[in-house]
């Protein structure tokens, strides 16, 4: 277990202290035992939302691991259909004029981050196809290995709460055990997520309404886990 401080003034780094080692176990034992550790993590929110609902929550998960004192890139993937598709539904030419500034997702985000979360709609309980194309151009990543031992999750949002939320998450796990990632859900670890009741990752169900606070409380939570599990494995690595 890791103890997180404020970040530290001036470098946004979070400060992880050692937590007491407990008797009898010799795993836990260090005589660095209370000696802050100054890690500081990059953590990288990569997405896709056609009608603005997981942008929303991605802006939220920029939050969480920002209070934890990483470094944060909120990227969007691109968009891939066809532009009568888009203009057929004005919540999605609308979103897409409200995230013109949002930067676009490349793979020097990937190699960059030591955490990355990935946000997609639910489609037909999968990520959306706008997302998994950007992940099918990381063979030369993988292949390099630059996308191992990296920290990894993800969220989503769907129209309803049986719509395929889990699977959506679940299929994105696929790909981060290929990647050889080691894939962070929140669980039941916080009491947020007894509220927002699903520990495979944060969910908003209400198609294109905007988040409740409990799913946004629910993905900050999220990122601030990753960020913090990122940067204890950093000190982790630093230390063996
Ligand atoms: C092609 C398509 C497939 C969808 N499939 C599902 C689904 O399987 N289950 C569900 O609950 N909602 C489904 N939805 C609804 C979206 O997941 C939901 O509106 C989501 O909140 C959109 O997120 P966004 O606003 O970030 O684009 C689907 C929407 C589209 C356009």
């Amino acid at each position: 277990m890791v103890e997180t401080g404020s970040p530290r003034a001036g470098t946004g780094a979070p400060v992880l202290v050692r937590p007491a080692a407990r008797s009898g176990n010799a795993h836990t034992i260090n005589p660095k035992e209370h000696e802050p550790i100054m890690e500081s993590v990059n953590v990288a929110i990569i997405y896709y939302s056609a009608t603005g609902t997981v942008h929303a929550m991605a802006h939220a998960a920029a939050e969480g691991a920002e209070k934890a004192g990483a470094q944060v890139r909120v990227r969007k993937v691109a968009e891939t259909a066809p532009e009568q598709a888009i203009a057929a539904n004005p919540a999605w030419g609308k979103h897409v004029e409200e995230s013109a500034d949002v930067v676009q997702v490349s793979h020097d985000d990937l190699e960059w981050a030591d955490a990355v979360l990935f946000g997609t709609p639910t489609r037909f309980g999968n990520p959306s196809s706008q997302l998994r194309a950007f992940i099918d151009t990381t063979g030369p990543l993988w292949f390099a290995g630059k996308l191992a031992d990296k920290v990894y999750s993800a969220f989503t949002a769907s129209n309803t709460a049986h719509g395929g939320q889990e699977s959506t998450i679940l299929a994105l796990s696929n790909t981060f055990y290929h990647w050889g990632g080691i894939i962070v859900p929140p669980g039941y670890t916080d009491p947020i997520q007894f509220q927002s009741g699903n520990p495979y990752g944060a969910s908003h169900a209400g198609g294109a309404e905007a988040p409740n606070d409990v799913a946004l409380q629910a993905v900050q939570y999220q990122a601030r886990r990753v960020a913090e599990t990122a940067a204890a494995l950093k000190a982790g690595r630093a230390n063996s």
